[in-house]
């Protein structure tokens, strides 16, 4: 069965708001992205707005051709904004000004009232809801009781202790149990080509977001292209 690849665009714009220009501009990678046959494209409008912004947002759920994957903590505003926008899928995550990334999976037992009732409001508006949670049994059966169509399992201590360890062990009973509750199984954070292989390989996941690896990657790929291009200027204007 085909895996889905749905790219995070979120550094295209980290790379942007360093100088706070237009460029690189994350709209128009995402397109480059679905070219190259992304199946997805994921970005995450964090509250301090670090990388992406609501204008980036906004273009997004117009522009993407395949699908659009909103991540967004579960707050009134963020829920408004999805339901205006409405994209294909909304992934709820958990979010802490002061961390680098999203350090850890949602705890769903935490307010379960509050949860519940915005995914309700999202199903009800047609929107696919999936939840960001670590891999373990308690999350997902929560998960499942929450009303969610999805979980994304976080893969993050995976990424630090990679191979066939109790991470990865943990993805593999997690995505079981989703699958046997019904529950569509995606995973992400922190995946490389040199460790995406085991994760991929789990049959019950059926999709990935990767964002930072790939940004990390074009740099590198495209990096001697963009100084032979500028060679290529500076020659030309010379007499
Ligand atoms: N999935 C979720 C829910 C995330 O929050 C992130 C990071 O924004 C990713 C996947 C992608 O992680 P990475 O950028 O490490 O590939």
């Amino acid at each position: 069965m085909h895996q889905r690849l749905y790219v995070n665009v979120d550094h295209v714009a980290t790379i942007r708001q360093a100088r706070r220009t237009d460029e690189p501009d994350p709209v128009a990678a995402a397109a480059l992205c679905e070219e190259a046959g992304a199946d997805g494209i994921t970005a995450h409008l964090r509250e301090d707005r670090r990388h992406m912004q609501d204008a980036d947002i906004e273009s997004l759920a117009r522009s993407v051709r395949t699908v659009f994957n909103l991540e967004i903590a579960n707050t009134a505003a963020m829920v408004g904004l999805a339901l205006r926008l409405h994209p294909f899928q909304v992934t709820l995550v958990p979010e802490r000004r002061e961390e680098v990334t999203t350090e850890g999976g949602l705890d769903v037992t935490r307010d379960p009232a509050g949860l519940a009732s915005s995914i309700e409001r999202l199903r009800g508006a047609g929107i696919r809801v999936s939840l960001f949670i670590d891999p373990d049994a308690t999350r997902v059966r929560a998960s499942h009781a929450l009303g969610a169509h999805a979980i994304e399992l976080h893969t993050g201590t995976y990424a630090h202790h990679p191979g066939d360890g109790p991470a990865l062990a943990a993805l593999r009973d997690a995505s079981r149990i989703g699958a046997g509750l019904g529950l569509a199984v995606h995973a992400g954070h922190g995946l490389t080509v040199r460790n995406v292989g085991p994760v991929a390989a789990i049959p019950e996941v059926e999709e990935l977001n990767i964002g930072h690896h790939l940004v990390s990657r074009a740099v590198f790929a495209g990096l001697g292209a963009a100084v032979r291009e500028m060679r290529g200027a500076m020659d030309a204007a010379r007499p």
